[in-house]
């Protein structure tokens, strides 16, 4: 794929790993963001990730901050953002992003769950419009959903696939605009059983980690939920749902359990205690372990 440039809006957790990503792979990339600390500090966090990754140190040298939105973009092929999660203040950046940017330009929300449309509704050219959700942390997760709304050209697809795969990452093409898009949808739907069984005494918190962890996650990096259908036999899976369906949470708000953890400032970690109590020794452990997980996964890819 011949070299890009790429301009990514906010330089927070999401947006200085993508910038690192797309350096990484040669593109030239300039990065921006309303906080100036945050953009000052963004290029040393990429070098520290680069080096306890052992990758290419030099790709800093292709990753330019620029405090100016407009000049950020300036140029730019593919301008991904990558903000707060608030519809808002997408919706105003996108609307000074698409009167900067040059008129062939992608423009890419990374939003984890805002429906694209409502986003990029207000556009004049909506058509190269879409959704990129990169998972955290971006230089160790692969996956990346490409997700058009219905004005979406077939073309801006097509070049936002091409250009992720290229750079190594694994795209997917989510088809329709739903929210939570495809992977969220599938990880909160393990979320509410997984709460639901503890709201229901059937077991603890830990208990429900433990059976995922210890059984079907063992397997899940390599099979898939309807790999796994196919393995079984999807007569098997049948007669299972015929009696596990019914009995499984279906309710389509949050769980009063959680919203009482929330109510009572039981916020996880942050307060030392969600659904368990963790002392600082124990997230700090819990977050190293998911890190080197991640990072032996990538090494084995
Ligand atoms: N954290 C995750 O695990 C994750 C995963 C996938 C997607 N996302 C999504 O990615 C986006 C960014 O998340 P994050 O975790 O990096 O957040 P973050 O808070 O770490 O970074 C957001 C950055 O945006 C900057 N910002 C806010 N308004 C701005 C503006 N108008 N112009 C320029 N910069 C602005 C802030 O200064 C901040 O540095 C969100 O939409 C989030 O939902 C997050």
């Amino acid at each position: 794929m011949p070299k890009s440039r790429i301009a990514v809006i906010g330089a927070g957790l999401m947006g200085h790993g993508i910038a690192q990503v797309f350096g990484l792979a040669g593109h030239d990339v300039t990065i921006t963001d309303a906080h100036g600390p945050t953009l000052a500090s963004a290029r040393d966090r990429i070098l520290t990730n680069l080096r306890d990754l052992g990758d290419d140190v030099t790709t800093v040298e292709r990753v330019r901050v620029c405090a100016d939105l407009a000049e950020a973009v300036a140029g730019a092929d593919f301008i991904v953002e990558a903000v707060r999660e608030d519809l808002g203040i997408k919706q105003k950046l996108f609307a000074d992003i698409e009167r900067a940017a040059g008129p062939d330009a992608i423009l890419a929300s990374n939003t984890s769950v805002i429906p694209i449309t409502a986003i990029m509704g207000g556009l004049e050219n909506r058509a190269r419009a879409l959704g990129t959700h990169w998972w955290n942390p971006p230089y160790l997760v692969p996956l990346v959903e490409v997700i058009g709304t219905a004005w979406t050209a077939p073309a801006a697809i097509d070049v936002t696939m091409k250009l992720h795969a290229a750079i190594g990452k694994t795209p997917v093409h989510v088809k329709k605009d739903v929210p939570g898009f495809v992977g969220n949808r599938l990880q909160h739907a393990l979320w509410r059983e997984a709460i639901s069984l503890v709201e229901n005494d059937i077991c603890d918190a830990e208990t429900v980690d433990t059976v995922i962890k210890a059984a079907f996650g063992r397997r899940l990096a390599v099979l898939g939920p309807l790999e796994n259908a196919d393995l079984v036999g999807t007569d098997l899976t049948l007669a299972i749902h015929q009696t596990v369906l019914p009995a499984i949470d279906a309710r389509p708000g949050p769980s009063p359990y959680l919203e009482k953890l929330v109510a009572r400032g039981k916020l996880g970690m942050k307060s030392g205690e969600g659904f368990r109590t963790w002392t600082p020794e124990q997230q700090a452990d819990l977050r190293a372990r998911v890190l080197r997980h991640l990072k032996a996964a990538r090494g084995s890819d």
